[in-house]
């Protein structure tokens, strides 16, 4: 199935509301738990570590990474200011060292070159219409042997396995919700596709590999 891409950035309220209010915790969950896995195999970070969560949105990753390591600064970037403006709200009680900052992927380097330990995103790639930009940014805010993990959708082969994820996993939910959930399985890259843009990256430490029955996890080392 040929991708059709979305727009990059959620700014509408009506998508930013039903995206906050929408109970993501199973896969953010899971995406942590990848998190821990890198670093039991890397080993520990150093302390005081920077940690980027790109495509923060309302702050759910940004927040369970805080949690998880409560020595690191941690910055959540979108380029959605409805979005920022959740995770901000949201950030008043939370532990940790946070901040939110507004820029768009392609402003990302200028501001934070060769400082980041462990560079994140969730449901970041498929948005984005030039996928490399995730590679190079990624690897202009990373120290030498920062630690990587990237979890998205991968695309299906067919319509109608799009629709039968749907009906899986998101049978009733509000209808921007599932439309939102269809239009990114279709923008999704495959793994293949992704392998592939990490390899014109040179990002031979980063590995690429389908997760059940509709992600897919890069993850590994900047060099
Ligand atoms: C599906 S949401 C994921 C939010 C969050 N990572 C999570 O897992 O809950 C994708 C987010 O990426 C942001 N985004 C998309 N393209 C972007 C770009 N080029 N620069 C900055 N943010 C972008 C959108 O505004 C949106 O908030």
């Amino acid at each position: 199935m040929q991708r059709i891409p979305e727009p990059e950035l959620m700014t509408t309220k009506e998508q930013v509301d039903a995206y906050a209010e929408a109970d993501f915790s199973s896969g953010d969950a899971r995406t942590v738990a990848l998190v821990e896995q890198l670093l039991d195999e890397t080993g520990s970070l150093p302390d005081n570590p920077l940690i980027v969560d790109l495509g923060c949105g309302p702050g759910n990753i940004t927040f369970r990474l805080a949690a998880l390591l409560p020595n690191a600064k941690v910055i959540g970037i979108d380029g959605s200011e409805p979005m920022l403006a959740v995770a901000k709200q949201r950030s008043v009680d939370a532990p940790g060292d946070l901040q939110f900052i507004c820029l768009q992927l392609n402003g990302i380097a200028a501001h934070l070159n060769n400082s980041a330990d462990l560079v994140v995103s969730n449901s970041l790639l498929h948005h984005l219409k030039d996928p490399e930009l995730l590679w190079s940014v990624t690897q202009s805010i990373s120290k030498p042997g920062c630690r990587v993990l990237h979890r998205d959708l991968r695309r299906p082969s067919t319509l109608a396995e799009v629709h039968h994820l749907q009906q899986q996993h998101l049978p009733k939910a509000p209808s921007i919700l599932i439309q939102d959930f269809t239009a990114s399985l279709v923008a999704a890259y495959t793994t293949d596709e992704v392998a592939e843009q990490l390899r014109r990256a040179d990002t031979t430490l980063l590995r690429a590999w389908p997760e059940d029955d509709r992600y897919l996890v890069v993850s590994g080392l900047v060099g």
